[in-house]
């Protein structure tokens, strides 16, 4: 058997003749940039967050560099987040010339420890980046106490959490901005690129849509150097059928996971949910001992597997110039050798979730 980590034409196929005919609805109305069809998008995603504002962009690397300008961060700031996520997340604090300042993970969830903050801020740091890493929240009511003790911004990365709650509610409504991704392994994913940024503020939201069309309010008035940074009207219109879709896969997602829980806690450290949390889980990341072993026999068996992520942000190449240095974030750093992401995708069968379980207990000798 072969258990593939993704597989888009499984996803694609009982929706094809829809995105059809969403394709072919845009390429008649030839209104390919913006357009109503993104208004929509964005007035559906804004219902189903539950926030007052969504702008759609590109995709949610340039997301969080749109949010980062729009709160004026810049040159001499420093943004704290965490070494254990995709790159783009410090990536783009390092591009507008700001410095990332990386603060440590919990050991049980792998967001950022909100207990470590305060000791990583100085009289610069400006905002912070929490990331809900693999569809669950990072510790919200915690991180808020120390943004609004210091004054301090919040961009959610929530590229992996669309349709996450905490404490009962929608994330994206716990930063100054959120982050969106629906790039095309994303729970919501697009045929390509494409990104949103949530805000619940009336301001920030007319400021990022100017900073989208090179900082015009009006077209071919330009008050300030912007990007062009919009959402395609035909990912918009694919966007838009998977969205009534979402809810479901996410609760087969989390099928998936009950069923990996119950039958491989005994042989892994399965993932650990808050009782705050309600995930969507983007990933299915346990920590295993002899972890690429593992990694092999599974891959040798048939089953895709991935790792995110095997080498922190503070100890990559392109972060040398922080001066970080191997121990700095211990919490991060066993993880990356630990961790091994098993195949969740919505679309696989219980037949599939049955083997790669029989074959993880197979690899402990259960
Ligand atoms: C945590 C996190 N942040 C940011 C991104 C960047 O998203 P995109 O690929 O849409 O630019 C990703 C996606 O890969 C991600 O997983």
């Amino acid at each position: 058997m072969k258990v593939p980590f993704i597989d888009l034409e499984r996803q694609h196929k009982p929706i094809k003749k829809d995105l059809m005919q969403a394709f072919e609805r845009v390429l008649d109305s030839n209104k390919f940039i913006l357009s109503d069809e993104v208004k929509k998008f964005e007035e559906e995603i804004a219902a189903y967050t539950k926030t007052k504002h969504a702008i759609g962009v590109s995709n949610c690397t340039n997301a969080l560099l749109l949010s980062l300008r729009a709160l004026g961060i810049g040159p001499g700031d420093e943004v704290i987040t965490t070494p254990f996520t995709f790159v783009a997340t410090a990536e783009v604090i390092a591009i507008i010339g700001a410095k990332p300042v990386f603060c440590d993970i919990e050991r049980q969830t792998f967001n950022i420890d909100t207990g470590k903050i305060k000791e990583q801020i100085s009289g610069r740091t400006r905002a912070i980046i929490p990331v809900h890493l693999f569809g669950q929240a990072a510790d919200m009511t915690s991180l808020t106490r120390v943004t609004k003790d210091h004054g301090l911004k919040v961009i959610e990365d929530m590229a992996q959490a669309i349709g996450a709650r905490y404490k009962g509610q929608m994330v994206g409504n716990f930063g100054d901005t959120a982050c969106i991704s629906f790039y095309v392994t994303k729970n919501l994913n697009a045929l390509g690129d494409a990104g949103m940024i949530l805000t619940n503020d009336a301001k920030l939201d007319s400021l990022i849509r100017a900073y989208r069309v090179h900082g015009a309010y009006k077209k071919y008035h330009h008050d300030f150097l912007g990007y062009n940074d919009r959402l395609d009207a035909m990912q918009a219109a694919f966007l838009r059928i998977k969205l009534t879709q979402l809810d479901a896969w996410n609760e087969r997602r989390r099928q998936i996971a009950r069923k990996y829980d119950d039958a491989l806690r005994d042989v892994v450290a399965t993932p650990y949910i808050s009782g705050d949390n309600e995930s969507v889980y983007h990933q299915y990341t346990v920590r295993a001992a002899r972890r690429d072993e593992l990694n092999k026999f599974l891959n040798e068996q048939g089953i895709a597997t991935a790792i995110h992520y095997p080498v922190p942000l503070h100890l990559q190449p392109a972060f040398r110039y922080l001066g970080y240095r191997e121990g700095d974030f211990p919490v991060a750093e066993k993880a990356a050798n630990e961790v091994l992401s098993l195949p969740i995708q919505q679309d696989l069968t219980d037949e599939e979730i049955d083997y790669v379980i029989k074959n993880v207990r197979q690899f402990y000798g259960k």
